[in-house]
């Protein structure tokens, strides 16, 4: 058994709204045997309760939850940050060309273990993924998250039209690639399966009606898409589905609206969708970096509670300009400040731990430091250069840190990341 020593902090409880009930101890221990989290509280009482346990001085660091990225793109990791464009012509310019190179497996190895390492060294250990249009791009990642026991969330991109021909599925392949990989992988280690249309422009009506045969089939699977990012989008679903009442209605039609879907975006949503999106119990990835970075727009927070819809924080890399979640939420700060409703920061730090984890009804395992959850954690380093020596006190509460830290930080603050009671990432001491 390890314990421990540092400053933690942790929303303990699975509630399915925000709430500032946070645990925090500022000289706390966290024991772990193997895989498992056994207890948490003031450092003094666990060394008391566990005299035996070898303990690990961590003093002056915060440990906290593993970070969960709801929605984000493997194969884009290689085509972050491309000036100059908006959704559809972002998409054929870039995002098309990347993923046609998915084809060879070898290559999505290549950038699957990149991913990962991008994932760890920012201090994310779980994320829903999407990868192409290739099955073995997608096995490619499951291969490589099982290595290191992460737990991942991620399928097989399904378009069968409006794409180019090297990336286009059919109704009937996408339904049986998709079926074929929930069986290989779906609840394998701490992987999960996803059915993941890329969105309703791609996917034609019989596309979307195989998967949502399979969503009823595999009750259990997540579903992941993107749902009115950009208006020029939306204008073009309207034409495409003429007879949809709206976007969301397009998903729904198809038995896509549900628990445990997790909608990329969410943007530009009218009230009736987001009466609906709450009382479905789905998810909407709020992708601050990337909804900039593209001009889409800026999401409605204050709309999400008052329709007590789920929200989970994300990157949506490669449209997302950072791997780093802390980064990710200050975006998402300024946001909310351009709406006059700042999103707090205990608040942004639940969107991407414990809030996250009930919405994805996961928090069993991960979002949170609780007895019985799997062994997934970060040692954070507040004081890792100059500036943040200066601004950040050493005896700092624990929102100020996660505040400066979402503007100052970056890989620099992950001084290690564990996942499943192994450390997988350490920064080097000359970093
Ligand atoms: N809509 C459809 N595909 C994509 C994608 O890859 N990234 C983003 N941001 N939006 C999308
Ligand atoms: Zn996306």
């Amino acid at each position: 058994m390890q314990l421990f020593r540092a400053s933690i902090a942790h929303f303990p409880k699975p509630t399915m709204q925000f709430t500032d009930d946070i645990a925090i101890f500022k000289d706390g221990g966290l024991l772990i045997d193997g895989k498992e989290i056994i207890d948490i509280g003031p450092f003094k009482e666990i060394a008391e309760r566990f005299p035996a346990a070898k303990v690990t001085d961590l003093a002056g660091k915060w440990i906290l939850p593993g970070l969960i990225d709801s929605h984000l793109h493997y194969p884009q990791t290689q085509s972050i940050a491309h000036y100059g464009e908006q959704l559809l012509s972002w998409l054929e310019n870039y995002t098309f060309p990347t993923e046609m190179q998915f084809a060879d497996s070898e290559h999505a190895h290549t950038v699957a273990t990149v991913f990962l390492n991008q994932l760890m060294r920012n201090g994310t250990t779980t994320g829903f993924v999407f990868t192409t249009v290739h099955k073995a791009c997608c096995q490619a990642l499951f291969s490589a998250a099982s290595d290191i026991d992460m737990a991942i969330v991620a399928g097989k991109v399904c378009m069968d039209r409006n794409c180019p021909s090297e990336l286009s599925d059919s109704a009937e392949t996408a339904q049986a690639d998709s079926a074929q990989l929930i069986e290989t992988w779906h609840n394998k280690g701490r992987n999960r399966y996803a059915l993941t249309p890329r969105f309703a422009p791609t996917s034609t009506p019989a596309q979307l009606a195989a998967l949502g045969e399979l969503a009823k089939q595999y009750s259990d699977v997540f579903i992941q898409t993107h749902l009115s990012e950009n208006l020029d989008e939306i204008a073009w679903v309207k034409r495409l589905f003429p007879s949809a009442d709206g976007y969301l209605d397009v998903y729904d039609t198809y038995n896509l609206v549900r628990e445990r879907a997790v909608f990329g975006h969410g943007i530009h949503l009218t009230p009736n969708e987001w009466a609906r999106l709450g009382e479905s119990g789905a998810t909407v990835a709020f992708c601050p970096t990337s909804n900039l970075f593209l001009g889409s727009g800026l999401f409605d927070m204050t709309a999400a509670r008052a329709n007590k819809v789920h929200v989970a924080m994300a990157t949506d890399v490669g449209a997302g300009t950072t791997f780093n979640m802390f980064k990710t939420y200050g975006d998402a700060y300024k946001v909310s400040q351009l709406q006059n409703a700042p999103i707090s920061p205990l608040e942004g730090f639940y969107l991407m731990t414990q809030g996250a984890a009930v919405a994805h009804g996961l928090d069993h395992e991960i979002g949170n430091l609780n007895p019985g959850s799997t062994a997934d954690f970060i040692v954070v380093e507040p004081r890792f250069d100059e500036l943040t020596q200066l601004r950040i006190k050493e005896d700092a509460e624990f929102d100020d840190v996660f505040f400066a830290l979402s503007m100052l930080g970056d890989d620099r603050a992950i001084d290690q990341t564990w996942i499943s009671g192994i450390c997988r990432h350490r920064k080097e001491k000359s970093e």
